[in-house]
């Protein structure tokens, strides 16, 4: 006889009180829904308590990543380094500029993407070509960045994916969603970072 284990995982409640109530009521009596004075607040407010000089306030999570894929310049043919264990959204931002997303596994522990099969899939199928870009061995197409997600809150690990490529090529690790979480990691959370990749030749 087989016993059926049944495992709840529950997802984190939002943290929201009574002053986000006020603001939000505050902004919907003042009859401008859009591009008010809050909006300014908000983002120089965000902007500081990440140490950016600027940041952008977009109408969603998908907005957001869809503009830092576009930022970075990863466009039709690129590959993307991912991970399929998240939303949607964050995989179909590369879709929508015609990138190849290619996911490689998490990490057991932390949910987050794996900066050891990272590692293992530029050294062991990815080469660099005499620009210094790193290309896909089998499928020929160029390796353009990385998109991890900080799943559940958990910052991914931002150091290991720029160490293990930090010699000679040109990849940017790009965050993506709900990393606003846990404050102490927050910066490097936040940070693009643009590591290099060793690949073998
Ligand atoms: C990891 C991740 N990325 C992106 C999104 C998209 O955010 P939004 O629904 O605000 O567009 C979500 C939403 O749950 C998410 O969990």
């Amino acid at each position: 006889m087989t016993t059926a284990v049944r495992l709840k995982v529950p997802l984190s409640r939002p943290d929201l009180g009574e002053r986000e109530l006020r603001y939000v009521q505050e902004v919907m009596r003042s009859g401008q829904l859009s591009l008010g004075p809050v909006l300014a607040k908000f983002e120089q407010a965000f902007a500081s308590a990440i140490g950016r000089k600027h940041a952008i306030a977009v109408n969603s999570g998908t907005s957001a990543l869809h503009l830092c894929v576009r930022a970075a310049g990863i466009g039709s043919g690129h590959e993307v380094i991912t991970t399929s264990f998240s939303f949607v959204a964050s995989t179909n931002c590369l879709l929508y500029e015609k990138a190849v997303p290619v996911f490689v596994d998490i990490d057991p522990v932390t949910l987050n993407i794996s900066p050891q099969r990272i590692g293992e899939f530029l050294t062991k199928c990815c080469r660099r070509d005499q620009r210094g870009l790193v290309i896909n061995r089998e499928t020929g197409r160029e390796v353009k960045g990385i998109l991890p997600v900080h799943v559940f809150g958990l910052p991914c690990d931002m150091q290991s994916p720029a160490s293990i490529t930090s010699r000679s090529s040109r990849i940017p690790a790009r965050p993506s969603a709900l990393p606003i979480a846990e404050s102490r990691r927050v910066r490097s959370a936040t940070c693009p970072v643009s590591p290099s990749i060793p690949t073998s030749k």
